[in-house]
């Protein structure tokens, strides 16, 4: 069988798929040890944002729960195979992402409240509320096609949190931007993620002519 007959447009976006979600779970899996296990561990440049952390753990650990919740629903959620056979699973499921992001939001808005980050972070929490909703909306009403594109850019935004700590044991990252700064890059982050969904989204027509 010829080769061009075997990599049929299916297979190709399977595999960019696997691609994908492998490279996304490699970053967290990154940004994990790099940011949260250095955090656990007392790594002295995190010193006082740790304390901060702890100061503030009646509201991160519901907002930790629910964001690691988020993060680790979404893959299973995005999977063909898993929600042509079972439905109802994933229905159940995408009840639970949609609560977890409300509850991420709100604990994300009251952690950031008080602070110079809270413009970002509304901005941000603001974002992943409207996305999550538009696709629960979407998928009540049937619109398949739309829900999916919802849940997506819904996803790009859970993803902030991994992709805006990327660059964290960088000590100018870290310690240079700035209160203005940071905040900035929260909504850049969450504004680049969504545009990069959307030029995916509209890769085929961007990029071949009608004829
Ligand atoms: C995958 C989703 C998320 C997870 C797993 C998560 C988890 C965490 C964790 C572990 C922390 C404390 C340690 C650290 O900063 O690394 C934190 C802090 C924080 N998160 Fe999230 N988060 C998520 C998404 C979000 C979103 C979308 C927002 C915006 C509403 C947000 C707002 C905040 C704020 C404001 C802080 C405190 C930052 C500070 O004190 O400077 N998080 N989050």
């Amino acid at each position: 069988m010829a080769s061009s007959t075997l990599l049929t447009p299916s297979s190709g976006r399977s595999r960019f798929k696997t691609v994908l979600w492998m490279s996304l779970g490699l970053t967290a899996l990154f940004v994990f040890i790099t940011s949260e296990a250095f955090l656990v561990a007392d790594y002295p440049m995190y010193h006082a944002y740790r304390l901060q952390v702890i100061a503030d753990r009646h509201l991160l650990i519901p907002h930790t729960l629910c964001g690691v919740i988020a993060l680790l629903v979404g893959p299973i959620q995005f999977s063909s195979r898993l929600r042509q056979r079972h439905l109802k699973f994933h229905r159940v499921l995408g009840r639970i992402y949609v609560g977890c992001v409300f509850i991420g939001s709100f604990t994300g808005i009251a952690l950031a409240s008080g602070r110079p980050g809270l413009p970002g972070t509304s901005m941000q929490a603001a974002a992943w509320i409207a996305c999550t909703t538009a696709a629960f909306i979407t998928a009540r009403n049937r619109q398949i096609v739309h829900h999916r594109q919802w849940m997506i850019r819904s996803y790009a935004v859970t993803f902030t949190f991994v992709s805006s700590r990327v660059l964290n044991l960088w000590p100018r990252y870290w310690s240079h931007l700035g209160d203005t700064l940071s905040a900035v890059g929260v909504i850049a982050f969450t504004l680049v993620s969504l545009l990069a969904v959307d030029l995916g989204l509209n890769w085929r027509e961007l990029t071949t002519r009608r004829a």
